[in-house]
């Protein structure tokens, strides 16, 4: 989220700020991405039934933690944000 915003990513709004308290940072992974980004937390997930258009690879992606092994990570972000 944070890497999205400094780079003006449209339709990532973040309103909280990374809390996982929003949903404005809804994204979908990409599906060749899935296993090497992980599974949300319980708390994410509960965040996640507020966010509109929900997929299986739906993730906020301020609770996504960018690490070396996620170099080229391919992200889209919902049509109703953007
Ligand atoms: S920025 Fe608010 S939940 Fe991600």
């Amino acid at each position: 989220m944070e890497t999205a915003v400094r780079n003006g990513v449209p339709g990532i709004v973040a309103e909280c700020g990374g809390a996982c308290a929003c949903a404005t940072c809804h994204v979908y992974v990409d599906e060749a991405w899935m296993d090497k980004v992980g599974q949300p937390s319980e708390m994410e997930e509960g965040m996640l039934d507020f966010a509109t258009d929900l997929r299986p690879t739906s993730r906020l992606s301020c609770q996504i933690k960018l690490t070396a092994a996620l170099d080229g990570l391919v992200l889209h972000t919902p049509e109703t944000q953007g």
